[in-house]
């Protein structure tokens, strides 16, 4: 019987008698269970018996067909053993043995940290000696290594393994003795770092944008001294503030204005039951290049840059269209890490985007926006016609901006043309002005 089950006890016998016999049922070298006398008078043993609230009972209604079952509710290890069953008429006496073989499955520790060592043991208390005993983990039978104890038994009663997000969920033990099968089951939780799940997950951020490094304890934990580091090209610690509205599992820190610098490796720690536990993560920030082709004027040409690019498998540059409602619909233009446009047709004015695929589908996206400003605006009512006049005059400008401000960062480079969608503040410049003057 499963432990916390209800395991019967058989015990049938039908004497040739129109007496009611006397039937004793008691645990061996353990005492009465229960006893019912020639006169019908029931008996029950204080141990079986807590507060008039009875674990083990024997249906009267099956009396009379012979059936003395015990019924034993909530089976627990200790009740494991041999167990007798007297039945007495006139001079007759029959007592029928049952053993009782409790099957318990646990884990240690109860909750598994994820990527740490755990262990899951089928216990049969008594153990029957030459049981055989197979896993099922999520209905899949599972391949366990055997131990050989020092006397030559060997057991797989016990599997260790690396607690992973794979061996989570339905554990059933069993086991199979003289022709019999018995089997117990436990859902195995585990407890850790849930998001991200895997080390060296990828974040992907465009350049400017808002980022959350997330760093989800699983819940229940409140793990201690959390603490988030930038890895490379040197290991600092990051000042993290966690907000007093997050759950106290939720570690996650938030990146205001993501810049190329900020890509690299992350880890987020905290401490669970006396245990560091770590995820490393790595921010992939995206943008995008422009230059401006001699031969083809009027055209830009734009190429998708991902400081990471090992998982992409597709780029695609799409453009942005709102309808006066607001709602966005794309169009998809072309396949690739490239793309030119001429940005003097008004068709092409507005928010393009490059998006970038995995295997399991889209990872992100960079915006670009092209614009004609309103100083360039009476021009533009003649783009049609005097496309050239245009052209002309945007590059002149184009050089100006360029001499005048050389330590602007590439991306900011023709802002009156193109700007990238997250416009990065004056005051970041500035600091990055200082930056680059140190
Ligand atoms: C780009 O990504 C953002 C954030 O995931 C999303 O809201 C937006 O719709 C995406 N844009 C395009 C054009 O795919």
């Amino acid at each position: 019987a499963e432990a916390d089950s209800q395991a019967v006890l058989p015990c049938k016998y039908k004497p040739n008698s129109i007496y009611s016999p006397a039937v004793i049922w008691s645990k061996v070298n353990n005492g009465t269970i229960w006893k019912k006398k020639k006169s019908g008078l029931q008996f029950w043993g204080s141990d079986w018996s807590v507060k008039g609230n009875q674990r083990a009972r024997c249906p009267h209604y099956e009396f009379s067909r012979g059936d003395y079952s015990l019924q034993i509710k909530n089976v627990r290890e200790g009740d494991g053993g041999l167990f007798s069953c007297t039945v007495q008429t006139g001079d007759q006496v029959i007592i029928i043995l049952v053993m009782l073989r409790i099957i318990k499955v646990s884990s240690s520790p109860s909750f598994p940290i994820l990527d740490n060592s755990f262990s899951i043991s089928c216990n049969v208390t008594p153990w029957p000696y030459g049981a055989s005993v197979q896993w099922i983990v999520n209905n899949s039978s599972f391949m366990q290594q055997m131990e050989i104890t020092s006397d030559g038994e060997t057991i797989n009663n016990v599997v260790r393994e690396r607690a992973t997000p794979r061996l989570a969920g339905n554990w059933t033990c069993v086991v199979g003795y003289e022709g019999k099968v018995g089997r117990a089951s436990a859902t195995l939780t585990m407890k850790g770092i849930t998001k991200p799940f895997e080390d060296n997950t990828k974040v992907y951020a465009p350049v400017g944008s808002e980022v959350t490094l997330p760093c989800v304890f699983s819940s229940g934990l409140v793990p201690s001294s959390p603490a988030w580091e930038k890895l490379k090209p040197s290991p600092i610690l990051l000042p993290a503030s966690f907000s007093p509205s997050q759950p106290v599992m939720d570690k996650s820190i938030t990146l205001k204005e993501v810049q190329l610098e900020d890509e690299g490796m992350y880890r987020c720690s905290g401490t669970v039951s006396g245990q560091r536990l770590t995820r490393n993560m790595e921010l992939v920030v995206a943008k995008i290049d422009s230059s401006f082709p001699s031969k083809e004027r009027g055209y830009v040409s734009l190429t998708c840059k991902l400081t990471n690019t090992s998982e992409v498998t597709e780029y695609e540059w799409v453009r942005v269209v709102y309808d006066h409602n607001g709602n966005q619909s794309v169009e998809s233009i072309q396949k690739g890490k490239f793309i030119t446009i001429n940005k003097m047709s008004v068709e092409n004015q507005g928010e393009w985007a490059c998006r970038f695929y995995g295997k399991y589908g889209i990872l992100g996206n960079v915006t670009y926006h092209i614009q004609i400003m309103s100083k360039l605006s009476p021009c533009m009512s003649a783009v049609t016609n005097h496309s050239l006049c245009c052209s002309n005059n945007s590059e002149t400008i184009l050089t100006i901006l360029h001499i005048s401000s050389p330590q602007r960062n590439q991306i900011l480079q023709y802002p009156a043309l193109e700007t990238i969608v997250h416009t990065i503040s004056n005051e970041r410049e500035q600091r990055e002005r200082n930056r680059e003057k140190k």
